[in-house]
């Protein structure tokens, strides 16, 4: 897949992909939309437990579990974090990105590259598992407390927004379990209150009006 690097509103990077004419992150920026939706409306949400494993579907650059494990420095319990990937991004591309994030230290990037596919890493409390597969192929149930929905979006990805597929992210989280995502299409918002989630319609991130966190009630 070809993938080019781009600067976003607030300075961040993120890719652009042309044959799906599609980016990774808003253009709007991509820190501040990834710090917004994952980790403000994300994993925060679930400091009050003692421990938190999170699902990624799309781990891309590596940006969101970047934020996530800079999140974890201040939280006491262990956060387990499992990424799933298709398409493993080229080397250079996540470091540029993830250096661009704020993620300096070069042994913590190399945490975050394509050689840590299918290893389990640990740094402090967060605990990662990025696994090169597609997210048709994942079956996890009652795993996880949160799920990152980061897929690309209906227009350019229409199959990933599908029952079937939103379902599989139902079946991974535990009741209670907390669903979040950029995407604030009101077919994906139906989708997902058919599975069973409680909506929550949010302010999305800077240059965006709503974004959807979904409860597993
Ligand atoms: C919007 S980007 C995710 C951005 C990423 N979270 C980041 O921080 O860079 C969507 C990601 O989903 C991946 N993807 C697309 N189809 C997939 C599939 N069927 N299964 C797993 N990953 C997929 C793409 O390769 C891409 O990395």
């Amino acid at each position: 897949m070809n993938r080019t690097l781009i600067e976003t509103a607030d300075g961040s990077l993120t890719l652009f992909v042309p044959a799906l004419n599609e980016h990774f992150h808003s253009t709007h920026g991509a820190l501040q939309e990834a710090d917004h939706v994952f980790i403000q409306n994300g994993v925060a949400c679930k400091n009050h437990l003692d421990s938190i494993r999170i699902l990624e579907m799309g781990l891309g650059t590596g940006i969101n579990a970047f934020l996530t494990m800079a999140w974890a420095k201040s939280y006491l319990g262990m956060v387990t974090y499992v990424g799933i990937e298709a398409f493993p991004v080229e080397e250079f591309l996540i470091d540029s990105c993830l250096q661009a994030a704020g993620c300096e230290d070069p042994l913590e990037r190399s945490f975050f590259s394509q050689a840590s596919y299918g290893k389990t890493q640990e740094l402090g409390n967060f605990r990662f598992l990025p696994r090169n597969a597609k997210w048709e192929e994942v079956d996890y149930t009652h795993e996880f407390d949160v799920v990152f929905y980061d897929a690309f979006g209906p227009r350019a990805q229409e199959e990933m927004w599908s029952m079937d597929n939103l379902e599989r992210a139902y079946h991974a989280l535990g009741t209670g379990g907390l669903f979040t995502t950029y995407c604030a299409k009101g077919q994906v918002k139906r989708n997902l209150k058919a599975l069973g989630f409680e909506i929550r319609s949010l302010p999305g991130p800077p240059g965006k009006r709503e974004m959807t966190q979904a409860i597993k009630v």
